[in-house]
């Protein structure tokens, strides 16, 4: 028997070879966007402009050198194969060539009710004249008071008013408009505000004044109706992007094929259904050319590369920017002076005391940063770093999801120096499960790796994915003992149809209410999407997507509101201005005090 963690190795090292010999295929950053940093460089630039001759919606490609692919293609595919992933032909050229959704082949119908957002902006044209999507530069933010001077705890209410790129006044809406408030000068401090759209053009920021101060109001304007529209038509179209490549090996014979979260691969008529081993989620590769190899003969799979869509010069170009940070020009400047306290509530409960109820609740701000600190506004958090290991005495601690999550294992690796149990990572972009243990708490802590759609993943002598899901891993979860488990969905779904996530959560309710009833002392936090602003790939779905998967989260576990905690991690990343994908240390460390804040006995 060749254990998992032998497997994990064996796999590495064919990976490895691989890697060695097309050096295309070195993915060696942990989530897609840095996958493809390398890669900067090799941006492809339009070259037509004509509505189908323009490249995908997207600067992160891998750019394998496969144009061979364009020729010959039958000559090249199936167990003819060049040998490695990175030049290996498919049945049907969807990377190199613009590939409008019905060569794909027929999806599915999605059986999710779609959403008002998706509804409004279903008949929406592809954009064709950059002037005539909104523009943060002409945009104006207006303060709704006669007066520029507050006192702690006042509220403040904003209108953005969007323009379009000729100056004019917008007269529709779903903009994904963002508005904080942060110090005009002395020690730092942020919040967000909550942002409701009129749908005639204007949107209304409420605000709180929280300290006192100088302060400046700004807005964001991360992405256009017009490109929000086109994500969701995407969305609907293609389901995906993203295709993974799939190894398929039995002794000397190998072939790589296309795999995807959902059923439909192009240029396969058969199709592998792997939905099994993916612990029930759908997962399916095009089965094998090669007739003496079948499906059960899979063996790994990894990201691979965006499906080229037929997409506007307009489009393309609000497309290609890798940076979402687009700053409203205009500023509001106002004065905060001290109230009746200069604290907006000076007699918070303990977060301990708060009930998990209130943490559900989305109206921003929901905190405030002060200086580096964030400063919750329903409870005061008395966690810092030298007692936050006590917060996790008797406690096992699991982390499940992705690099984010992992970030969250790292920090609290190194603060605690725990001794890790598992292997050691010989890279910093670890894919395996990761244990440690501080014998001295009585604190052990656990990295448990999201499953598909992620990165990569490998079957196992079980037959299953490396990567347990969530819901495994609280069915398995002891009945005694005190366990605080964190679960976290999000930036790997941002390539998927948002059904999958509705999914994924949904399937989380049975395991936890079990989880709950088992042992009275689990402890479960769901960790929300956060907001970040640079990205190799916009050919993912874009953070407005995030807000999306906020309300998701908030309906489909409305009945665990009184019993699991939600980290609202986007609120605290918007006041944050958070940048990348993997926040910074100082950002992580806020997370993990909010969460012992909570959790903390
Ligand atoms: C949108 O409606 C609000 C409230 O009715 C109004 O104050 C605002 O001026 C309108 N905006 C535009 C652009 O018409
Ligand atoms: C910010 O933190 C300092 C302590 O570091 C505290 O004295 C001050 O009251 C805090 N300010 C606000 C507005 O919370
Ligand atoms: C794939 O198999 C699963 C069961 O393992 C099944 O529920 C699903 O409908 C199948 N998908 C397709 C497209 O046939
Ligand atoms: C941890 O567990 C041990 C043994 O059950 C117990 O003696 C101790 O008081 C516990 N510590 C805390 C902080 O709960
Ligand atoms: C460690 O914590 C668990 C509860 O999670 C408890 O059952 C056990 O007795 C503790 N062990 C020690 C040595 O304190
Ligand atoms: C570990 O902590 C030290 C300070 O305690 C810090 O300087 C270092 O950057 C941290 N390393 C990581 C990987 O977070
Ligand atoms: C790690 O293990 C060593 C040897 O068993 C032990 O002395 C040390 O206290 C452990 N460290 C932690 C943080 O548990």
């Amino acid at each position: 028997m060749i254990s998992g963690l032998r497997k994990l190795k064996i796999v590495l090292t064919i990976v490895g070879i691989v890697a060695f010999l097309g050096v295309y295929f070195i993915f060696d950053e942990t989530d897609f966007n840095n996958h493809f940093y390398n890669h900067q460089q090799e941006k492809i630039k339009p070259k037509k402009s004509t509505l189908d001759k323009n490249p995908r919606p997207n600067g992160c490609r891998l750019q394998f050198k496969r144009n061979h692919c364009l020729q010959n293609l039958q000559n090249q595919i199936g167990f003819k194969q060049c040998g490695n992933p990175a030049c290996s032909c498919f049945p049907l050229e969807i990377f190199e060539k613009q590939t409008p959704s019905y060569l794909l082949g027929t999806f599915p119908p999605i059986m999710e009710p779609m959403f008002p957002i998706e509804k409004e902006l279903l008949d929406v044209e592809p954009l064709m004249d950059i002037k005539k999507t909104s523009s943060a530069i002409l945009s104006h933010l207006v303060l709704l008071s006669s007066s520029k001077i507050f006192k702690v705890g006042d509220i403040i209410n904003v209108r953005i008013d969007v323009k379009d790129g000729a100056g004019r006044q917008r007269t529709v809406g779903a903009d994904f408009v963002q508005v904080w408030m942060k110090s005009d000068n002395g020690p730092m401090r942020a919040s967000s505000a909550e942002v409701v759209d009129l749908k005639n053009g204007s949107y209304i920021a409420t605000l709180r004044a929280l300290w006192v101060g100088d302060v400046i109001i700004v807005g964001a304007l991360p992405l256009t109706r017009e490109a929000n529209a086109f994500n969701f038509q995407m969305g609907r179209e293609y389901r995906s992007m993203n295709f993974y490549v799939g190894h398929f090996k039995k002794e000397k014979l190998n072939e790589f094929t296309l795999c995807s979260m959902f059923s439909v691969i192009p240029g396969y008529k058969l199709i592998c259904n792997l939905t099994e081993m993916n612990y029930g989620y759908g997962w399916y590769c095009g089965k094998p050319l090669n007739g003496k190899l079948t499906c059960n003969d899979f063996v790994f799979a990894k990201d691979y590369d965006y499906v080229n869509i037929p997409i506007t010069p307009a489009l393309y170009k609000i497309f290609i920017r890798t940076d979402r940070k687009i700053m409203i020009s205009s500023q509001i400047q106002l004065k905060i002076e001290s109230g009746r306290t200069s604290q907006p509530q000076p007699n918070k409960i303990d977060c301990t005391e708060l009930s998990r109820r209130e943490t559900w609740d989305m109206i921003q701000p929901t905190g405030y940063f002060n200086r580096t600190e964030w400063e919750n506004i329903k409870c005061h958090n008395h966690v810092n770093q030298r007692n936050f290991l006590s917060c996790f005495r008797n406690t096992t601690l699991i982390l499940f999801g992705d690099s984010t999550v992992r970030q969250y294992y790292t920090y609290i690796r190194n603060v605690s120096k725990c001794n890790q149990t598992t292997a050691k990572w010989t890279h910093w972009k670890w894919y395996g499960a990761s244990h440690c243990e501080v014998s001295r708490y009585n604190f052990s802590l656990t990295w448990a790796v999201q499953e598909f759609p992620f990165v990569e993943g490998f079957k196992t002598t079980e037959g299953e994915t490396n990567f347990k899901p969530a819901v495994v891993l609280l069915n398995e979860a002891p009945s005694s003992g005190r366990i605080v488990f964190l679960i976290h969905y999000y930036a790997h779904f941002l390539r998927e149809h948002y059904s999958l996530f509705i999914d994924r959560i949904r399937s989380l309710k049975t395991p936890i209410r079990n989880a709950l009833k088992r042992n009275k002392y689990i402890h479960i936090a769901i960790k929300s999407p956060h907001v970040f602003y640079f990205t190799k790939c916009p050919a993912q779905f874009s953070i407005f997507h995030g807000k999306l998967y906020m309300d998701i989260l908030k309906r489909e576990l409305v009945e665990f509101h009184d019993k699991v905690w939600f980290l609202n991690i986007w609120d605290m990343s918007t006041a944050f201005e958070n940048y990348y994908i993997h926040p910074p240390n100082e950002f992580v460390w806020q997370n993990l005090r909010l969460l012992a804040g909570y959790v903390c006995n």
